[in-house]
């Protein structure tokens, strides 16, 4: 089966760390599209999955757009479809990992007569996406998507209350691959500890970009109502242009006096070395997380998660037994988890552990992967039929 995956991003996010795992199987036989360049480009490169770009410009259409500047967009679209249609004669199926690519794969699939999947790594509320992109959206998928791959029930639950089919969607959670984070290294952390001046420190990791519904601002306000020894370290950056969040982070720090506990470490692709230095990983997206990978990174990494209730985290997270849960947006809930954590440290570690144990094999990219290539393979199959008929 070839594959042509479509992806609007040319930044690493989570839905795009996501499709590496994904196209990496097929990589003699698949093409990535990237509507427009950048790093993540590399990172397909690394793992020798090809890749083209095929715009020189991102689509803009924001998560707010409204109708007509949606619209105003469709100049910028005729020649990508064009060029992704005549492109998709040569593969058996479109797999559209975003929603822009879910507008130019649902109307080149159509053209070339290809069926098209569509990866859902979003929850289509009204926390996430204004009206008109919701209902492009579900409009589209119900229309020419074969099947729609929604990274957990809360996504899968939001699309069919938005409109969408029930009947084409199927869950698959993201994969992983348990080894990358039980490495040497990752299990000796003493030495980056000291490197980053973290001895005799209690510390909290959130790994997130950074933006306004990661809730970065709620540790740092967490920190506030802790010991003096509870330390937060930030690895992640604004990918998509929260340049005035990061201004206000930083800002508060300030005004809280918590510069000496409080690091920003950008975009790093150590995660699992990173998480080993942590006493505890915080997951603190104020709005519906639509899987939330972290959330199983640090299971791998056998380090405690405490994670927002709601989205796709719910599904991930067991309270008292593989994690902990605090409501959104609620900076003392926090504190109590990280200071109930740092005082009962054998407990919190009993739980890392079977969190773990549950999530490497639950998680396992060989298990998520067959899932995806048996789904995929009856995709191709039914369109053959339909093609003949
Ligand atoms: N990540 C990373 N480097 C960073 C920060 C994050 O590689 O500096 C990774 C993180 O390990 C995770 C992904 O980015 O695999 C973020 O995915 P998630 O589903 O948690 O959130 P998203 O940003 O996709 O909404
Ligand atoms: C998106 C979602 C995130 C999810 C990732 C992979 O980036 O925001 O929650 O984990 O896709 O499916």
């Amino acid at each position: 089966m070839k594959i042509l995956f479509l992806d609007q991003s040319g930044k690493p996010g989570g839905a795009e760390l996501c499709l590496i795992d994904i196209a990496k199987p097929y990589r003699d036989r698949c093409l990535v599209g990237l509507f427009i360049d950048g790093p993540f480009r590399h990172f397909l490169e690394q793992q020798h999955i090809p890749v083209q770009i095929l715009g020189t410009q991102s689509l803009q259409v924001r998560k707010s757009s409204s109708l007509l500047e949606g619209l105003g967009s469709v100049r910028q679209l005729v020649p990508m479809i064009a060029q992704v249609a005549k492109t998709a004669r040569e593969y058996n199926l479109i797999y559209a990992n975003t929603q822009k690519a879910l507008v130019v794969g649902a109307l080149a699939s159509f053209i070339s007569r290809r069926p098209l999947v569509y990866h859902l790594h979003d929850i289509l509320s009204v926390d996430h996406f204004s009206q008109t992109n919701r209902r492009l959206a579900v409009t589209l998928a119900n229309r020419f998507a074969s099947l729609v791959i929604a990274n957990s029930k809360a996504s899968q639950a939001a699309f069919i209350e938005a409109g969408g089919h029930p009947d084409i969607t199927e869950v698959v959670y993201n994969g992983f691959e348990p080894e990358l984070y039980d490495t040497p290294e990752s299990n000796n952390p003493s030495l980056l500890r000291q490197e980053l001046g973290l001895e005799e420190q209690f510390v909290v990791g959130n790994f997130s970009r950074l933006s306004p519904w990661k809730g970065q601002h709620v540790l740092i306000e967490a920190l506030t109502h802790c010991p003096s020894d509870v330390t937060a370290i930030f690895i992640g950056d604004a990918l998509f242009g929260e340049q005035d969040y990061v201004k206000q982070l930083h800002e508060r720090v300030k005004a809280l006096g918590l510069e000496e506990r409080v690091q920003f470490l950008g975009f790093r692709s150590n995660i699992a070395q990173l998480m080993a230095v942590c006493d505890l990983v915080a997951h603190t997206s104020t709005r519906p997380e639509p899987f939330g990978r972290v959330i199983v990174e640090a299971m791998l990494c056998g380090r405690p998660i405490v994670a927002t209730q709601s989205g796709g985290a719910i599904e991930l997270v067991e309270p008292g037994i593989n994690g902990f849960l605090i409501p959104p947006d609620a900076p003392q809930e926090l504190a109590q988890v990280i200071i109930n954590c740092r005082d009962q440290p054998q407990h919190t570690a009993t739980i890392a552990h079977h969190a773990r144990n549950t999530a490497s094999q639950r998680f396992h990219l060989i298990n998520i992967n067959q899932q995806i290539t048996q789904l995929l393979c009856q995709v191709v199959e039914t369109n053959k039929k339909v093609l003949v008929r």
